[in-house]
């Protein structure tokens, strides 16, 4: 079968479905590639860069798998033939005429924009690449239009402080934009009605703004549903008083299927600073923020600026054509089991039935709803699932008043009949241990590893105290210890640099 790679027709759009690289994925299934002259100019990518990857310039309308990034015109879509599957981002859950103008035509449609949201599909799932384009994106935008620097620095013309940036969803793109507004070196914060996303956020550098309401619950489905009035009461309070203190906001709230939750009111917008930059992701499906202009970028009397463009992946057409590019060829692995050049349709498959629009003329929108679970999906292998551990039960109070009275018995035995010198070392190595546990069970699980190198100092300690007893001691035990207390620290400390070198490694240039 011949795979086509169509120039976009649809006005402005930069992106392509295929780049040189993913044409070579494509070839390594058997396909041939014939790419439209011209197809990835605006990405970047020269007819003769397609030719090089091995794909020839043609018809691409007529191939057997013709890709393109949106629905075909009608012009390109009179060109398919009869048997051939067309697959592009139709959006049919928002554009009935669409699905009503596809039905009328013979071939096998398959839209890349209604792949489920489940870990199988992760690979295919171009929305979730898209998004992560357009949050990153979406903070480029903001730093272009923000007249100051997003880090803070002491330079000899004054002290600049960090520019603070709220962001309002963290889903895919808000995730992306936290982590990108980070990286410039911002104090980030966001919001999130499922409260399951506050550790991303936190691992990401961001600090997660929690609103106390019963209704944010943790999501079944990684999806929000539509918050009650308790919930949004207290959302209106938060972005109040946040829209008076930041300087850039990003939002990107979305509960599926319904229109985009206004977040930011004109009010709010005009309580924010002059210089401010509001982007509102969600400008397509209505948007977060009163004011935005959809596909526009507009000022507000206060010089507040609101970016509401549509586009944010198409302007970094290159990645995206890639990550576009490599959900297809994904797509194109599920359904190419052979690696024979076969495009074969499997309908019990719920990835392939949830994306088919048209089969063989038959309309077959929509698909019957799949599944989604946000819990983690059960590793795919022959090997027996591992036994689950039970949870720890708390201990009860008599197990309390046991463990105390416990401690007490010791210790007064220890005072009774131990040797008296032994008595205030082993008070302190009881407390050192207390105190060590919960000095380091306090500390973030990130910071474990520097952490356990610059304890070198204890094992330093060590070395020298064991060394003093080999110096000191006649006994042919306290020396066997004290050789063992040596050797022991000392890997430790040559384990901690060298573990610290290599994480240094990590950030250094090479
Ligand atoms: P997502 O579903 O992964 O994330 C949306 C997040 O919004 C979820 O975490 C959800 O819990 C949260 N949310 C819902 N109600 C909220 C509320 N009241 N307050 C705060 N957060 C709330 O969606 P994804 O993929 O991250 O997309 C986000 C938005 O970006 C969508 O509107 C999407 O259409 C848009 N988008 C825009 C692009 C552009 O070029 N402008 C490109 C790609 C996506």
């Amino acid at each position: 079968m011949i795979v086509g790679v169509l120039k976009e027709a649809r006005a402005g759009e930069s992106r392509v479905s295929a780049t040189p690289v993913t044409v070579e994925q494509i070839r390594k299934l058997g396909y041939e590639v014939v790419v439209d002259p011209g197809a990835g100019v605006a990405s970047s990518f020269a007819d003769s860069a397609y030719e090089a990857a091995g794909a020839t310039i043609g018809d691409a309308a007529a191939a057997d798998v013709v890709l393109g990034v949106n629905a075909p015109s009608p012009a390109q879509l009179d060109g398919v033939r009869a048997e051939a599957t067309v697959i592009a981002l139709f959006s049919p859950a928002f554009d009935p005429e669409m699905v009503e103008a596809l039905g009328r035509r013979p071939f096998t449609a398959l839209s890349m924009d209604a792949v489920p949201r489940i870990s199988r599909a992760q690979s295919m799932d171009v929305l979730s690449s898209m998004a992560n384009i357009a949050g990153y994106r979406a903070v480029v935008e903001a730093a272009h239009e923000f007249g100051r620097f997003f880090t803070g620095q002491v330079t000899a013309a004054g002290k600049v402080p960090p520019a603070k940036v709220l962001v309002a969803g963290a889903g895919v793109a808000g995730l992306a934009a936290i982590g990108a507004s980070g990286s410039l070196g911002a104090i980030v914060r966001a919001t999130d009605p499922r409260p399951e996303v506050a550790e991303q956020v936190r691992s990401l550098g961001g600090e997660y703004l929690s609103i106390e309401s019963p209704e944010a619950e943790v999501s079944a489905t990684g999806y929000a549903k539509e918050m009650g009035d308790d919930y949004k009461a207290r959302e209106v309070e938060l972005y109040a008083s946040q829209s008076r203190e930041v300087d850039i906001v990003i939002t990107t709230a979305l509960i599926p299927g319904r229109p985009a939750p206004k977040l930011i009111t004109a009010e709010m917008v005009a309580g924010m600073k002059p210089g401010s930059v509001i982007v509102d992701m969600a400008a397509a499906n209505g948007g977060n923020v009163e004011g935005t202009v959809k596909g526009e970028k507009v000022v507000t009397e206060n010089g507040v600026t609101i970016i509401g463009y549509t586009d944010l992946a198409g302007r970094l057409p290159a990645q995206a054509s890639q990550l576009y590019g490599t959900n297809l060829v994904n797509l194109l692995k599920l359904m190419t089991p052979d690696q024979d050049a076969q495009l074969v349709l499997d309908w019990d498959d719920p990835v392939q039935r949830s994306i088919t629009v048209v089969r063989e003329g038959e309309l077959a929108w929509p698909a019957p709803p799949v599944q989604v679970s946000a819990a983690p999906a059960p590793a795919a292998s022959a090997q027996p699932a591992p036994q689950q551990q039970p949870e720890k039960a708390p201990m009860t109070a008599r197990q309390r008043f046991g463990g105390v009275a416990f401690g007490a018995l010791a210790l007064f035995l220890a005072a009774a009949f131990a040797p008296p010198a032994l008595l205030p070392r082993v008070t302190v190595f009881v407390l050192a241990i207390v105190i060590g546990y919960y000095v380091i069970g306090h500390v973030h699980h990130a910071l474990h590893t520097p952490l356990m190198s610059v304890t070198n100092a204890i094992s330093g300690i060590i070395v020298v105290g064991a060394m003093l007893q080999i110096g000191h001691s006649t006994s042919t035990a306290v020396m066997v210890l004290s050789f063992v207390a040596i050797l022991l620290a000392t890997i430790n400390i040559v384990g901690g640099f060298a573990v610290t070198r290599r994480m240094l490694g990590m950030f250094s240039r090479s």
